[in-house]
């Protein structure tokens, strides 16, 4: 049985895809600051489930990770789906803090956490959901923006790191567009939003194929694909919120 952790199961993407996991029979911890979220989870297979409360913005969840691995026997894939994100147009500077604690500090200690791991036990496979939104500063989400294209300069760098090391270890970085989540709550007028059941399905089969990247779905890919080749002269004047 393959063993899996989803930190930032409690909602959202990260739920669907735990329960993915777990359908397919994999030994499943799963994590993050609401642990009574995540009961549901581990009624579904209370043998094979496994739960922890994990805040990756306290310095003790590099502890808390490596002691629900040894509960669970082992690790082969981490899957890292925490993130907060706002849209901040005024600048808000709790808001800005928050995400940047968030996505760009706590992704680099627990996604590291899970490279030392793997990089000391034999190799392993580490996905993380990073997002569309790094692919350029976006003006009505600063800090969401930069720390998403952190994430994937992260991966990138932490990639070819293992490679050069001989570590073993693959990496996905899944990047979705819009999904209809808790955390675009109050939002208004999201074009192509998708469901968490479809880009769940998208994401395991990505982590099953080892891709390296990949944006969810084509009408995104095509999206960020032109949005990229658009020259910052124009960008820098683009009226986004
Ligand atoms: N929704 C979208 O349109 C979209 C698009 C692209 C990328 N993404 C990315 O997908 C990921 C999942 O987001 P979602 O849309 O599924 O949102 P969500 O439903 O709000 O889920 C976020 C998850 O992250 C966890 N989390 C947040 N802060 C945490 C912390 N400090 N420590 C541990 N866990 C924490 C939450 O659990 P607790 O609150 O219980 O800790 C929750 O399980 C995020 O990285 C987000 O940026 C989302």
């Amino acid at each position: 049985m393959k063993k899996a952790i989803v930190l930032g199961a409690s909602s959202g993407i990260g739920h669907e895809v735990a329960r993915l996991f777990i359908a397919q029979g994999w030994v499943v911890g799963v994590a993050a600051r609401r642990i009574d979220k995540l009961t549901d989870l581990q009624n579904l297979a209370p043998e094979r489930v496994f739960t922890a409360q994990i805040d990756v913005t306290d310095e003790a969840a590099e502890a808390s990770l490596q002691q629900l691995i040894e509960r669970m026997g082992g690790l082969d894939l981490y899957f890292h789906a925490a993130g907060i994100g706002w849209q901040n147009p005024s600048l808000e500077a709790e808001k800005e803090l928050k995400t940047m604690e968030t996505n760009a500090v706590g992704f680099t200690r627990l996604v590291g956490c899970a490279y030392r791991y793997f990089a000391n036990n034999g190799g392993g496979h580490i996905a993380c959901i990073t997002s569309i939104a790094g692919t350029k500063g976006l003006g009505p989400a600063p800090a969401y923006s930069a720390s998403k294209a952190m994430q994937n300069t992260y991966l990138q760098a932490l990639e070819q790191l293992a490679i050069s090391k001989h570590h073993n270890i693959h990496f996905t970085d899944i990047r979705p567009g819009f999904v209809d989540t808790p955390l675009l709550a109050g939002s208004s007028r999201l074009p192509m939003l998708m469901t968490t059941e479809k880009v769940a399905r998208s994401i395991l089969k990505a982590v099953n194929c080892r891709r390296h990247v990949c944006v969810i779905d084509t009408r995104w890919a095509v999206l960020t694909f032109l949005w990229r080749l658009i020259p910052n002269w124009i960008w820098r004047r683009m009226k986004l919120c």
